[in-house]
């Protein structure tokens, strides 16, 4: 990072804006004044009030009263790794812990992190990712403070043809989760997108994997989870198809759900490495809401149209065709209802 502009008194413009955001989260429901802030960072009001449109911009809900000055109004609490780790019940997972205010993509930095060595269980967090990752190369939208953004590393015994399997589990981990400690009644949707009662979509999960030949080095398992965030806060294309767990303000904690998470993807990880797929069938089929249904599968040979019958103990999706074959499913996109 270079040295940033006179104006700003020699800070780099990200370290800046890290500094300002800080001092407006210490000031909780206090406003600071552009004034108390320049002369902190030896900067000018203007340089303040730009470095905060900037954050604005970026999707920090910063409120600015004139006379009065700038305060943030975040949804949830600020996401710290000691307060994590205190009420963590897990061996590995989480143990050793990077939480980052801005990132590219926590899967990006996970996987450079497990490249140079990064052990079993390590985990990053972000409050924002400026590009996040999603499957088949679409963008995931991670504003800061709306979600949990977070990459876990893991270093399985396993064959690589096991590795997608292991996503599926990942979604029933953490749809119970979500169940138990949000209280929203999350569906998946195969292989392991969580899905709202109306249909939305909520939480993703992207698994990256390094392997030679058969033998697996790591996989990062990425997870985004929208917690808060109202139908306006999505970009207008995102809008009938994304949801959130809650509104802005409501008393879910983040710091609690990552703690959930991180003990149920612990325990699971584990009887998932000693009995496969096969010991979480019956928990993913109670969480289905594709089974019964009519979609399209579009696959790497082409798109077929169907119902879903069953998954199989590998967590393959079984679907009857308008042909009148039964296909096995292992790796796709669905949707649901397509017109015929
Ligand atoms: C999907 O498309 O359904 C998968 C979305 C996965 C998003 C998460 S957010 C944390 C982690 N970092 C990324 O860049 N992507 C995953």
């Amino acid at each position: 990072m270079g040295p940033g502009a006179p104006e700003d008194g020699g800070w780099a413009v990200t370290e800046i804006r890290g500094e300002i955001l800080q001092a407006l989260r210490q000031a909780g429901d206090r406003f600071v004044s552009g004034e108390e802030l320049g002369q902190r960072f030896g900067i000018s009001r203007t340089a303040v009030w730009k470095h905060i449109q900037a954050l604005q911009g970026v999707g920090y809900p910063i409120e600015a009263v004139r006379n009065r000055g700038y305060r943030l109004r975040e949804e949830g609490e600020e996401l710290r790794p000691e307060a994590i780790q205190a009420g963590l019940a897990t061996n590995v997972f989480g143990r050793h812990m990077t939480v980052l205010e801005t990132v590219d993509s926590t899967n990006r930095y996970a996987f450079a992190e497990a490249e140079g060595g990064a052990p079993e269980g390590y985990t990053v967090l972000a409050e924002r990712q400026t590009a996040g990752r999603g499957r088949r190369g679409r963008p995931w939208f991670s504003p800061p403070g709306h979600g949990i953004w977070m990459s876990v590393v893991l270093r399985p015994t396993f064959p690589v043809f096991r590795a997608p399997q292991l996503t599926l589990m990942a979604a029933v981990s953490v749809a119970e989760v979500i169940r138990e400690r949000a209280g929203v009644s999350v569906g998946i949707k195969w292989p392991n997108d969580l899905l709202l009662p109306d249909g939305r979509k909520v939480c993703g999960i992207l698994s990256e994997m390094s392997a030679e030949a058969e033998e697996i080095r790591f996989i990062v398992l990425g997870i985004g989870v929208n917690v808060f965030g109202r139908v306006e806060d999505f970009p207008p294309e995102l809008r009938g198809v994304a949801g959130s767990l809650a509104e802005p303000g409501s008393p879910i904690s983040r710091t609690a759900l990552i703690q959930g998470l991180l003990g149920r993807l612990e325990t699971d990880y584990r009887i998932y490495q000693n009995e496969g797929f096969r010991a979480f069938r019956e928990r993913w089929e109670r969480l289905n809401v594709s089974l019964g249904r009519r979609i399209a599968v579009q696959t790497q040979s082409g798109q077929k149209i169907g119902w879903a019958r069953r998954i199989d103990d590998d967590g393959a999706l079984w679907v009857e065709t308008d042909e009148g074959h039964l296909e096995k499913i292992i790796s796709a996109e669905v949707i649901f209802d397509p017109g015929s």
